[in-house]
């Protein structure tokens, strides 16, 4: 490892010791490859996040040493409502980041499914916690983190539906990972943004350093989500809605409309609140995008507010709605972490994982919807005619920008 000096509290995991089910491990993915969930003799259940790195002795050297930079970022902002963080293992792939498991998956899938009633307070309680993570980042002594992709897939619920703060420092990372999404080219370094949570001025100015006001224009847009439990924009064309976010377009609010008519005057009452804090954390001028803890503040006093035995139904009533699996395959069953090929998306032999990887590259489909998981739109764009973004050398599918810096 390169440097394991800024991660003194983590540990280094074997990976023959987190014990996975070859047919359930698999719980989420995104632009790195896979998250798996596992069993460790004393920790018990565990999240491995799967960073593959293919490539020279060079790349790997600057892959690892990113890697511990975000593990170094997860150390420093282990607090309440940050995804807690053990540690990292080896694979021949790359590397694993190992994390307390949650079982609630993320907000993102957690708004989207219909099949849950969710609660005015019960949104609110979340939407707290998310901001108290990213103000505590941001108001770190001494180092202040941005986290620099805030959006519904990067907060984590646990099995009571607490919210914790995910996913410290991809742009970075993905810099150097090479995987099947982002990968280092004979043109130069490929990072990548998720284009609907990046600040208008960033867009503008890919290569702008990442800044506070930029997390608080994504978190404007986390509200949006809890508030109409809908996508921010519809499918339509990926380079045009680009242009529009730069040029002040937000995502529409009738639903929120719709949302306040059938409310009582309590839940109405917070959701006028939310809707003024969600406008002014997307506010084009990023000099008048509020503090977060301002807005967390403001939502604690309405989470407050509430009878916290309310909040408390809401939440029992969700889990037994989400229908949370406890699975438990026998101990035998259970092959080691080790084994995971993220080439073969599944656990092979030892003898099948020590053949040479081969970089596959993978149509944007099958890396922006992973199988099992609600669809998002598709547009893989190529720069035409279109002028601003296209020529910082970025291309643009509905969710995500990717960009060829210059080495
Ligand atoms: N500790 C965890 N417990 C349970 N599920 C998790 C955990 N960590 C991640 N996941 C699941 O995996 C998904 C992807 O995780 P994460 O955001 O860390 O990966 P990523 O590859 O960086 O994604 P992207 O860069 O596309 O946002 C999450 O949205 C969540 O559904
Ligand atoms: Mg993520």
């Amino acid at each position: 490892m390169a440097s394991q000096s800024n991660v003194s509290q983590m540990r280094e995991f074997d990976a023959d010791d987190i014990l996975c089910d070859p047919k359930s491990s698999i719980v989420g993915s995104g632009s790195f490859g896979v998250v798996l969930v596992g069993k460790h003799k004393s920790l018990n259940k565990l999240a491995v996040k799967v960073m593959e790195c293919h490539g020279g002795e060079q790349t790997k050297k600057r892959f690892q040493k990113c890697a511990m930079e975000e593990l170094g970022k997860l150390q420093t902002a282990q607090t309440e409502h940050v995804v807690r963080t053990y540690g990292w293992l080896t694979l021949s792939c790359g590397m694993g980041i190992v994390m307390q498991y949650y079982e609630g998956g993320n907000l993102r899938d957690f708004l989207l499914n219909d099949e849950i009633t969710k609660g005015i307070p019960l949104r609110l309680r979340q939407l707290v916690e998310t901001a108290d993570g990213i103000a505590f980042i941001h108001n770190l002594p001494g180092h202040k983190l941005v986290h620099n992709d805030i959006k519904p897939e990067n907060i984590l619920l646990t099995r009571d539906l607490h919210a914790k703060l995910t996913d410290f420092g991809s742009a970075k990372l993905a810099a150097t990972t090479g995987s099947t999404t982002v990968r280092l080219s004979a043109t130069g370094e490929k990072v990548q943004f998720t284009a609907l949570y990046t600040a208008p001025e960033k867009l503008k100015k890919i290569t702008m350093k990442p800044k506070r006001d930029h997390d608080v224009y994504g978190y404007g847009l986390v509200i949006h989500m809890s508030l109409t439990c809908e996508e921010p924009y519809p499918p339509t064309d990926g380079v045009a809605l680009l242009n529009a976010i730069i040029n002040g377009e937000r995502p529409d609010c009738h639903a929120i409309d719709d949302l306040k008519a059938g409310l009582n005057n309590n839940d109405k009452g917070a959701v006028e609140v939310m809707e003024e804090e969600m406008k002014r954390c997307w506010e084009h001028d990023p000099t008048k995008r509020p503090d977060i803890t301002e807005v967390r503040d403001k939502f604690q006093s309405l989470v407050d507010a509430q009878n916290p035995a309310a909040i408390l139904e809401q939440v029992t009533n969700a889990v037994r709605q989400m229908d949370l699996k406890v699975e438990r395959p026998a101990e035998n069953q259970r092959v080691p972490i080790r084994q995971f090929s993220p080439r073969h998306q599944t656990f092979v032999t030892a003898q099948d994982l020590s053949r040479p990887a081969v970089n596959i590259d993978l149509p944007s489909t099958s890396r922006d919807t992973p199988a099992g998981q609600s669809s998002r739109p598709q547009l893989m764009e190529t720069a035409h005619g279109v002028t601003s973004p296209q020529e910082q050398g970025i291309s643009v599918s509905h969710t995500c920008i990717h960009i060829s810096l210059p080495r």
